[in-house]
C-alpha cells in the first residue's frame, strides 16, 4: 500500500488556513486519495484537552518551556495516534499546524533557542515532516485584522504586534532554509487566485490533471 501524503498548511492568525484547507481537501479527494484533516495543537481527544490547557488556562502562568512541551506532548499523540497510522493505511494526511508553528511561535516569537525546539522535535517525532508545508503569509496588519473579525481572541491573539511580526518572519525563515519542503503563497491576494494557486499545488501532488 502506497503511504499517503502528510501536508502541512502554516502562517499567522487570520491568513486563511481553515478556508485553504477545505480547498485542498477537496481537490485532493477529487483526485480519488482518502483526505484526513487534523490540527494542532489537537487532533485527537487528549491532545485536544492539552490545545484547552494552553489556550484557556486560568490565572497561573505557564512558563514558555512549559508551554512548549504541553505542545510537544499534544503532538506525540497526535503523531503517533492519528497522523502515522493514517500515512500507513494510504491516507493522505492535512495538518493545520504543525513542527513549524513551534518554530515560529515558540521559537521565533516568544525567543527559545531554535536548537531547543529542534531537539524536542527530533525527539518527538523523529523524521517524520511533511511532505509539503504550505505557508500562507500576509503582512501582520492584514492578519490581525482579519483574525480580529471573527470569534473572541484567545490568549495567542492578544498578543503584540511585534510578536506576530517575529512569528511572521521566523516562518520565512525557516522557509527559506528548507526551500524543497516549503510554497510560499501571498494571501493578500484575492480569495480566488490563493484557491487557484492551492488548487494548482494540489494537483503536483496528485498529478491530476485539471479539464
Ligand atoms: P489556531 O490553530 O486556531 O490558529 O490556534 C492555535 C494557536 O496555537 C495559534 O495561536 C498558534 C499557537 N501554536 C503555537 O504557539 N505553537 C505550536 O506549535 C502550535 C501548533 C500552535
Amino acid at each position: 500500500m502506497e503511504r499517503g501524503k502528510f501536508i502541512t498548511v502554516e502562517g499567522i492568525e487570520g491568513v486563511g488556513k481553515s478556508t485553504n484547507i477545505d480547498v485542498l481537501v477537496r481537490r485532493i479527494e477529487a483526485a480519488g486519495h482518502r483526505v484526513l484533516t487534523t490540527r494542532e495543537p489537537g487532533g485527537t481527544p487528549l491532545a485536544e484537552d492539552i490545545r484547552n490547557i494552553v489556550q484557556h488556562r486560568g490565572d497561573e502562568p505557564i512558563p514558555e518551556i512549559a508551554e512548549l512541551l504541553l505542545i510537544f506532548a499534544a503532538r506525540s499523540l497526535n503523531v503517533n495516534n492519528v497522523i502515522l497510522p493514517a500515512l500507513e493505511a494510504g491516507t493522505w494526511v492535512i495538518s493545520d499546524r504543525f513542527t513549524d508553528s513551534s518554530r515560529a511561535y515558540q521559537g521565533g516569537g516568544r525567543g527559545i533557542p531554535m536548537e531547543t525546539v529542534d531537539r524536542i522535535a527530533d525527539w518527538v517525532h523523529g523524521d517524520i515532516w511533511p511532505d509539503l508545508t504550505i505557508l500562507l503569509d500576509a503582512p501582520v496588519e492584514v492578519g490581525m485584522e482579519r483574525a480580529g473579525n471573527r470569534s473572541a481572541p484567545d490568549r495567542f491573539e492578544q498578543e503584540r504586534h511585534d510578536f506576530f511580526q517575529r512569528v511572521r518572519e521566523c516562518y520565512l525563515q525557516i522557509a527559506s532554509n528548507e526551500p524543497s519542503r516549503f510554497v510560499i503563497i501571498d494571501t493578500t491576494q484575492s480569495l480566488a487566485e490563493v484557491s487557484a494557486e492551492v488548487e494548482a499545488l494540489a494537483d503536483l501532488l496528485t498529478g491530476y490533471d485539471s479539464p
